[in-house]
């Protein structure tokens, strides 16, 4: 794993973070029964158990539900949680409680652990131990169980004396896999082999000829990556005709024997028959092109923005950079003039794609402009990280992870007059920013 150095900033209180059970102090001695199980329960098993998520394949090295499991890897664990490399989260405290799939711990979670391990790390009494926590069986999707499994129709081959290979593969649904047009809640990219490096889905409709801005995300995943949800009341419409083009990215060690046939497919789960789904969500980027970064710079800036022209909300916000990555800041400049930062990631990490997905929508009123900072390092620091990057030559834009990439991926609708007040009743709103 990569060592992340954090500022003090990144470890201030969380403060709108309810803390696990009850427990608001440190304990004195904790014990692994009583104090260290349940934080381990509430805020790392959904991954660290047999079974348990697999991000896009991020899957956790081993399970920490018992004693016998965890003692071993108790100073690892101090460390992750100090260096706020575990639980994998790279947002500050500024968005706390706005993004559903949010994986953070309380100060005194942190300490508590640390205490734990520094006082040696005791068992206690297994009497003290709370039940095992029950995880809900997703059969292997994060979105659960898919109503709709799109395969690609045949197996794709991959030679033996390839690396790198990047083939768009097409498809349409028809109507024997989806008699009638149906909204899709989540979508979800599952990768039959290990060498896919990623997949970004799409999806068009024919009919859209006139519009071809208008196609709509058909999941994607990279390293740690979610899936795709949308929140009630918003969705995308699948229906016989429309076209999925599956842009994959397959990664491997060339050399005999290491051809492989690969197989991926898309799980899609759609809202019950009915549902009255007013607005369809696009994705976009805030991007800006035509940049280049320069040989050992270390803090190199590349900005772009985009301005709302209609009242939107926010569905979820991705940044996308490659290796060089190093942060990413999303701010709100309001037509009344305040700004507010929407989404502050200052230690960006590769291996983590992770998608910011709001639990409410996050209102934008119309005239809002959002701009989006990236920085890179292109320095020895770096090269510490990724070895195979060559920091002697300028980087620009490319599809390779030694290029790099600024995407600021964003998901919106924009939506009507007659429903700015609800939205903009239950739309989060950072603390701490005027
Ligand atoms: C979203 C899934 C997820 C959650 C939640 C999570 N982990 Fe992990 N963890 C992983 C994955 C995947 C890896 C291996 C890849 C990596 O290191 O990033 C890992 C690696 C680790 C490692 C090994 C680091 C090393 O030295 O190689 C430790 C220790 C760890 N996790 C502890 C924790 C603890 C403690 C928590 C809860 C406070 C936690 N993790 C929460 C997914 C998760």
């Amino acid at each position: 794993m990569r060592k992340v150095l954090i500022s003090m900033a990144a470890l201030v209180i969380v403060s709108g973070l309810p803390a696990v059970a009850e427990l608001t102090e440190v304990p004195d001695r904790p014990t692994f029964e009583k104090d260290v199980l349940p934080i381990l329960q509430e805020r790392c098993q959904v991954c660290h158990r047999e079974g348990g998520d697999d991000i896009a394949g991020m899957v956790a090295p081993m399970a920490l539900t018992n004693y016998k499991e965890v003692r071993p890897w108790a100073k690892a664990i101090d460390k992750a949680v100090a260096t706020n490399n575990m639980p994998p989260w790279d947002a500050t405290e500024l968005t706390v409680g706005q993004f559903m799939n949010e994986r953070l711990m309380t100060d005194v979670e942190r300490e508590t652990i640390s205490k734990w391990v520094k006082t040696g790390a005791q068992r206690g009494n297994p009497a003290d131990a709370p039940g095992p926590k029950v995880f809900e069986d997703k059969g292997g999707w994060l979105i659960g169980k898919p109503d709709l499994i799109v395969k690609m129709p045949e197996p794709y081959y991959v030679p033996d004396f390839i690396r790198d290979h990047q083939p768009r593969i097409k498809f349409t649904i028809t109507e024997e896999m989806l008699p009638e047009p149906r909204w899709i809640q989540a979508v979800e990219c599952k990768p039959e082999s290990e060498n896919v490096h990623h997949i970004v889905g799409s999806a068009w409709a024919p009919e859209w000829e006139d519009h071809p801005e208008e196609f709509f995300s058909a999941g994607s995943i990279a390293a740690g990556e979610d899936p795709i949800i949308y929140p009630e009341g918003f969705g995308n419409l699948l229906r016989a005709g429309t076209e999925i083009s599956l842009s994959m990215h397959y990664f491997k060690e060339p050399g005999s024997g290491t051809a492989f046939y690969d197989q991926s497919a898309v799980g899609f789960k759609f809202y019950p028959k009915g549902t009255d789904i007013k607005y369809k969500v696009t994705r976009g980027g805030i991007s800006a092109r035509g940049w280049e970064i320069p040989p050992r710079q270390s803090a190199w800036k590349i900005g772009a923005s985009k301005t709302f022209e209609k009242d939107t909300v926010l569905i979820s916000l991705h940044p996308h950079m490659h290796y060089r990555g190093q942060s990413m800041i999303y701010t709100a400049y309001y037509p009344d003039g305040s700004t507010e930062t929407l989404l502050d990631v200052p230690n960006y990490d590769y291996a983590w794609q992770t998608q910011y997905i709001y639990k409410a929508p996050k209102y934008l009123p119309e005239g809002t402009r959002v701009d989006v900072m990236a920085v890179y390092d292109n320095s020895e620091t770096k090269k510490a990280d990724y070895a195979e990057i060559n920091i002697d030559r300028a980087v620009d834009f490319g599809a390779a992870s030694v290029d790099e990439m600024m995407i600021p991926f964003v998901e919106w609708s924009e939506i009507e007059k007659e429903d700015v007040d609800m939205y903009a009743k239950t739309s989060p709103r950072a603390e701490g920013t005027d």
